[in-house]
């Protein structure tokens, strides 16, 4: 959450590169957006609500300076106004930061600034840092800076600017991800690697508790007491062209179809069709530590806890193993049991969410063994874990997680296949399934293909103020995960529910004016599932059906979509795309920001 951007260098105007890192960086928060530039008469700063391309707009004609930095943000305290914009400055405008994360103490901190006769300018946490690094006495910046530190309780990646010290930035991170770009006599910093690798691919990722000094000539870590630390640049290898993304017809669309593609390559090189079975090489555990698992339990976020539950069931249903998923938000908060016996599974997309990586740490404290199912390489997440499976969906920008859910599931599909060939799960089995991993990209496709047929529909969706979307047992996370999508694109309330359970209560909120959208799979249900549909029919609702042509719906009147059926166990990962497919639709239909949808951002930083 929040993108923060900094450049310094001897040749180049700071401000554009800040403005074109910005862009790159505006699925991370995108409710203001602002730079400052070191000119030659101090600090400047533009900053304003709205887009980086509003900003760009108003940005005085003469911005120049060879150093800055630079934000989106994603608010969290007060709204989202040009005062609580980033840089924020000290009183006499000699220090500029922007920063993400939260500071936990601000408010207190903010009181002693108020009685100590400081005016504060905006409602923000961040405020307060710029404060204490203007009040600081120390001799350096960097001094200043780590005073300030001292007493801020929270996380943080930021990134400072003094009038008095034009020759540098100070950075330092603790719980937000700060990346240093080295460049020919020219630095660059960032939160994500998508601002840096169009400039340098030869980077440095700090550590919690790591401050840096940059200039043009270089960079120098130090720990908070200033001691210094041995960080070093390293060259990463990227796919340059994969972080240059088309954005014509919007990201979201892009990604729902490279699905096919980011399929292939997630189960490339890791399916052996001889042995019925799965190589994930990653996992750094051996056949007798792989068969001591006694239970699994799957951590995640949002649609990646939801895709979680699919795993649990895949892992249950192949490995015969104990397994569940669990929101990774709740988990650390009540004191969980760790056991020794227990594969403990973070899956993230951005690997960076910070209740998934504050889970994997509490793991790790306690002595588990956590591994990654994780998209972003070499994010904090993928740093943390003792070992894990990379997705390789490639960068994802859209806000609404499409292809990367997609990894998830085809990387659970490949744990479970793995952890079921060391137990009870037959070669005949094993075979099967890889067969049905390996039509999966294909029969993908297809269900891709049903995306102009499904517009019609999606806007009958986008009508009703508040659905429903159901399922059973394999079908419950799909719903969820529709329920998600549809909600946080379309801003409608979407409600998942296990069918089973409408009788219990929501049964009474069905009306012709709540739509249901439910998920009825051929499998050992379905009768029930009908069942249930009818009930739903007979109280006026009106309902879609995401279904194989196999089942018979009878005389239930509905829009029905048929997916193709695969392997059952592998059924939940077509059954998702239409609900994708719709929300897509029903937000275009409505003429809303379908990559940046409000409120929201894409990489969840702050607790
Ligand atoms: C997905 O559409 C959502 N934007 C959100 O729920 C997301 O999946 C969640 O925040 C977890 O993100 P992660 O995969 O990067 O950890």
């Amino acid at each position: 959450m929040c993108g923060i951007v900094g450049y310094i260098g001897t040749r180049q105007e700071a401000a554009p590169l800040l403005l074109e890192g910005l862009t790159r960086l505006e699925h991370r928060g995108y409710d203001s957006a602002g730079v400052a530039v070191m000119s030659a008469r101090g600090v400047r700063v533009a900053k304003r609500a709205g887009r980086v391309r509003d900003l760009q707009d108003a940005l005085p004609k003469r911005f120049a300076g060879k150093a800055g930095i630079g934000h989106t943000r994603w608010a969290t305290h007060g709204p989202a106004t040009d005062a609580n914009a980033h840089p924020h400055a000290d009183t006499k405008g000699d220090v500029a930061v922007v920063h993400n994360g939260i500071i936990d103490n601000a408010a207190a901190l903010r009181a002693e600034l108020v009685d100590a006769g400081v005016t504060l300018a905006s409602d923000t946490d961040t405020e307060v840092i710029a404060h204490l690094v203007g009040r600081s006495e120390a001799d350096t910046l960097e001094g200043k800076v780590a005073e300030a530190l001292a007493r801020l309780d929270g996380t943080y990646g930021l990134a400072v600017l003094h009038a008095d010290f034009p020759d540098r930035l100070v950075v330092a991170r603790n719980g937000s991800p700060l990346i240093v770009g080295v460049g020919d006599k020219e630095m660059h910093v960032a939160s994500d690697l998508a601002a840096l690798v169009r400039y340098t691919t030869t980077v440095a990722h700090l550590e919690d508790g790591e401050i840096a000094t940059i200039t043009a000539a270089g960079f120098t870590t130090y720990r908070a007491d200033l001691t210094h630390t041995s960080r070093t640049a390293a060259h990463i290898d990227v796919d340059l062209a994969a972080y240059d993304v088309d954005s014509r017809d919007g990201h979201m669309l892009r990604e729902m179809h490279e699905q096919p593609a980011a399929a292939e390559r997630v189960l490339r090189g890791r399916l052996v069709e001889r042995f019925g079975t799965a190589h994930l090489g990653g996992l750094n555990m051996d056949v007798r530590e792989t068969r001591a698992i006694q239970r699994v339990k799957i951590l995640g976020c949002g649609s990646a806890y939801y895709v979680g539950q699919m795993g649990a069931s895949l892992i249950e249903e192949l490995a015969r193993i104990p397994a569940d998923a669990e929101a990774a938000s709740e988990f650390r908060y009540r004191d969980p049991v760790i056991e020794p016996d227990t594969l403990y599974v973070a899956v993230s997309q951005s690997g960076e969410t910070i209740d998934t990586l504050l889970a994997v740490q509490e793991i790790r404290r306690k002595g588990g063994r956590v591994i990654g199912l994780v998209n972003v390489v070499g994010s904090a997440i993928a740093r943390e874990v003792d070992g894990g499976v990379y997705l390789h969906a490639g960068p994802e920008v859209a806000v609404a997680s499409t292809k990367a859910l997609t990894t998830m599931f085809l990387g659970f599909s490949l744990l479970a296949l793995q952890l079921g060939r060391v137990r009870y799960l037959s070669v005949a089995d094993g075979k099967r399934m890889v067969a049905g991993l390996q039509a999966l990209p294909e029969q993908i496709e297809q269900v891709l293909a049903l995306s102009d047929e499904l517009v019609e529909v999606a806007e009958q969706l986008a009508a009703a103020q508040s659905l429903f979307f159901v399922g059973r047992v394999r079908g419950f996370p799909v719903a969820r995960e529709g329920a998600q999508k549809f909600k946080e694109i379309t801003y409608r309330h979407a409600e998942a529910y296990q069918t089973s359970e409408l009788k219990h209560g929501p049964l009474a909120l069905i009306s012709p004016a709540v739509p249901t959208v439910a998920v009825v799979p051929h499998d050992e249900l379905t009768d029930r599932n009908v069942g249930a549909l009818h009930e739903i029919a007979a109280r006026g609702g009106p309902l879609v059906v995401v279904t194989h042509a196999e089942v018979d719906l009878g005389d239930v009147p509905c829009r029905r979509i048929d997916v193709p059926r695969s392997e059952r166990e592998l059924d939940p990962i077509l059954l998702t795309l239409p609900l994708q497919l719709l929300a897509f639709h029903a937000a275009t239909h409505l003429g809303l920001d379908v990559d940046k949808p409000r409120n929201l951002a894409k990489s969840v930083t702050v607790e």
